[in-house]
């Protein structure tokens, strides 16, 4: 697991000043989906509290049409509301769920907080059943808690 390793990339593409947030949050979807084998696609969503919606930032991997989801919808909508993560180790065992390829098996949901508000998430899918472990959702974590230090 290259989680250890990844850290202090992160790290580097986040403190790059010279690019805008959107790009270095591209530059760490690219870097996820790459070095991780099981993350087939890699997306940050952020909220717009108004009007109760998530909206695609950036993303690595196939392009989705779900790029604004209604608060409540699908699996990251539902942690838009319950500020908690979520792991789904087999997709099709959900009934609230918005599906972006036939291909994904499984997905993982991690809210992402500024000040203690929940304004986004970073969502994983996999073509891989049951890939996601208690290390993923310590390293995804991590990587929003980077990622809410440049918000
Ligand atoms: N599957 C998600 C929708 C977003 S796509 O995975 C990119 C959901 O149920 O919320």
């Amino acid at each position: 697991m290259p989680f250890a390793s990844l850290k202090p990339k992160i790290t580097t593409i986040l403190a790059n000043s010279n690019e805008t947030v959107e790009n270095r949050l591209k530059e760490v979807c690219e870097l996820l989906q790459s070095a991780i084998g099981y993350y087939d696609w890699v997306g940050f969503y952020f909220a717009n509290p108004a009007e109760r919606t998530l909206h695609l930032e950036a993303f690595a991997g196939e392009p989705t049409d779900h790029t604004v989801i209604p608060f409540g919808k699908g699996i990251c909508g539902q942690v838009a509301l319950s500020n908690s993560n979520f792991v789904v180790p087999d997709v099709s065992a959900q009934d609230n769920y918005i599906s972006c390829s036939m291909n994904v098996k499984s997905e993982i949901v991690i809210p992402l907080f500024k000040n203690g508000e929940n304004i986004g998430q970073i969502d994983i899918d996999s073509h891989i059943a049951d890939p996601f472990s208690e290390e993923d959702e310590i390293f995804l974590e991590w990587v929003n808690k980077k990622v809410s230090e440049i918000l």
